[in-house]
């Protein structure tokens, strides 16, 4: 699962990803309904739009209802929102799933976000947070 789609960059490399190994699917969510047109169109163009389930509108809405355990959970939307989507997609955590988060470079809260993840991460069983670009100085495994 995905929260915070764009036009697909991320999303492109986690359903490629699933289609070498041959199985899985991924929902992805983007609210910027001009983005999530070209979403489409990126992932049909690549050949992927079988796998991933775009979802458009506000995540904190469209991943109210959700298949299944979720084994892999990335998080590239507004910082603020990581937490609230954390906190709802939770309880569909597969026990060794792995959380990603990717906080926005240049957020002055980046640090605490990073704490509240962790410990959010950590309550929800999930193996491990792993926060992209801000390096060592923030990267942990829970
Ligand atoms: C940093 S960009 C995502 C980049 C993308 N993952 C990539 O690899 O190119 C963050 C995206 O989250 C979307 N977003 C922000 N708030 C959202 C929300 N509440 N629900 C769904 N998408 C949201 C924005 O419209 C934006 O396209």
């Amino acid at each position: 699962m995905e929260f915070g789609a764009s036009l697909g960059i991320s999303t492109i490399h986690l359903a490629a990803g699933l289609k070498d190994r041959g199985r899985g699917s991924l929902i992805t969510t983007e609210i910027h309904p001009v983005k999530a047109s070209a979403l489409s169109a990126n992932l049909s163009e690549a050949g992927l739009g079988e796998i991933v389930e775009a979802r458009l509108g506000d995540a904190l809405e469209t991943l109210r209802s959700l298949p299944g355990p979720v084994d892999l959970l990335c998080l590239d939307g507004w910082n603020e929102l990581h937490l609230p989507v954390l906190q709802l997609v939770a309880p569909h955590l597969s026990p060794d799933a792995l959380v990603i988060a990717d906080l926005s470079a240049g957020d002055p809260d980046a640090r605490a976000r990073h704490w509240r993840l962790s410990l959010s991460s950590q309550a929800s069983r999930s193996r491990s947070l792993h926060l992209a670009r801000e390096s060592s100085r923030t990267t942990s495994t829970a």
